[in-house]
């Protein structure tokens, strides 16, 4: 870029972020005209239960449902109330409880961790790799005969390395249930992720790419999960669903509102077109810093299918954490929203050393479950995942909304230009 030579701004030049930067709210920014129709079409019918109301027609819960699982590619799919209640029934569909051991990695939102001990489980953490996903050589270092399950993180839009995860799944005969939250609409080799492995757990909390202020989606491909989930989520669903009244186990309440199926009716809609947008404003954002990256030694986040990453953020690692602090710091006086993502001492529920309940094994009743009802040993130290912690201290994240103008990515490329080419 013509400017990098300018004044940074953090040594008294000109910011070069100046006009405003849209806030990171995907789908929910593109809330609009379809979502209030589909909204007030259930007001006006009094119909806000998806099962029955004073007028008969299709639920449009029980149709989202049906175009998610088409969008995903998975025969099977049931709508709840949140991501973690999402994680919970899949996992309680997967056939997990008390004593089992289920790997999660050092990296995600706490969610995919309490949801194991949820279900009765204990979470096991395995450590990220460069692409800030979990590690499947790692996942395989932590195998113990009470090993059930894995849930890989597609973190921050991108996928896992699948392929990896699943050979080691098979290997050893673990579940597989990917926690699918922060990348709907992403794909691994071509397939959609949340349906390569056994299940797969989606979010549509308002910080999610599509939303509807609170939400979850269960898919997978194995009608024995889809039916322990369809029992578990609803305490009446297995009598609902026509399964055979010798064969119903006790369920609770995670059942969507007909109001949130409405919403995220036209959220889906809208799904491909806001991935469209993200990867065009990263593609353009990511090749005006080649050169100063290369020149400089700065590794992007490594992508393990960069067609499927849902391209939500720019991710690049600086070799050290001073630097990257230094480097955030200076792009922050540019105006770039630039974030180091572990800033040791700085609370943050996506990094197991702040999972301050589960790593200290707080339990909510006296006799110490899940901890307890565990055979084996379970423990956790701050320090038991240092590749994870060195890479994220080293990290920068740069948000990337689908709504930034081309005067937007122009500013943001002046300022990561000017900062990356700096002495530092
Ligand atoms: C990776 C991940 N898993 C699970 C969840 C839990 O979803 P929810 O907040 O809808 O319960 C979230 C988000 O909050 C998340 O980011």
């Amino acid at each position: 870029m013509s400017m990098s030579t300018a004044k940074l701004a953090i040594e008294g030049g000109q910011p070069a972020v100046r006009s405003p930067l849209p806030p990171m709210y995907p789908g929910g920014l593109r809330i609009g005209q379809e979502e209030e129709e589909a909204v007030l079409e259930v007001i006006r019918s009094k119909r806000l239960f998806r099962y029955y109301g004073p007028t008969p027609g299709p639920s449009k819960v029980a149709q989202l449902e049906q175009e998610f699982a088409a969008c995903m590619g998975a025969p099977y799919s049931v709508a709840v109330t949140s991501g973690s209640a999402s994680l919970i029934c899949a996992l309680v569909g997967l056939g997990i409880g008390p004593g089992d051991e289920v790997i999660v990695p050092a990296y995600t939102w706490i969610a995919s961790a309490s949801a194991v001990l949820a279900a009765g489980g204990a979470p096991i953490l395995a450590e990220c790799d460069e692409s800030l996903t979990i590690d499947p050589s790692d996942i395989e270092r932590r195998i113990t005969p009470r090993t059930k399950a894995v849930i890989p993180v597609h973190m921050r839009g991108a996928p896992c390395d699948m392929d990896g995860v699943m050979a080691v799944a098979r290997k050893h005969g673990l579940k597989v249930l990917e926690d699918t939250a922060q990348a709907d609409g992403a794909s691994y080799r071509g397939r959609r992720l949340g349906s390569i492995g056994d299940a797969g757990a989606f979010s549509f909390q308002f910080n999610k790419i599509i939303t509807c202020g609170e939400g979850g989606m269960v898919i997978t491909g194995d009608r024995e999960v889809w039916k322990r989930v369809v029992m578990y989520h609803d305490v009446i669903g297995g009598a609902r669903n026509g399964i055979p009244e010798g064969e119903i186990l006790p369920g609770v309440n995670f059942r969507m509102t007909e109001l949130q199926g409405a919403v995220m009716l036209a959220q889906l809609r809208k799904l491909d077109t806001l991935l469209a947008d993200m990867r065009r404003n990263k593609a353009l954002l990511k090749a005006t810093l080649e050169d100063v990256a290369a020149r400089k030694g700065i590794a992007f986040r490594r992508q393990n299918d960069p067609a499927g990453d849902a391209a939500i953020c720019l991710i690049f690692y600086l070799p050290e954490a001073a630097r990257a602090n230094a480097v955030a710091e200076a792009l922050q006086a540019e105006g770039v929203p630039a974030e180091v993502m572990h800033r040791p001492g700085q609370s943050d529920y996506h990094i197991y050393p702040y999972w301050t309940p589960i790593m200290q094994q707080r339990t909510w009743h006296p006799n110490g479950g899940p901890w307890r009802w565990h055979q084996g040993e379970v423990r956790y130290t701050p320090d038991m995942c240092p590749r994870t912690l060195d890479l994220l201290s080293r990290a920068i994240h740069i948000d990337i909304s689908p709504d930034l103008s081309n005067e937007n990515i122009e500013e943001l490329a002046e300022g990561l230009n000017k900062v990356m080419s700096a002495e530092w």
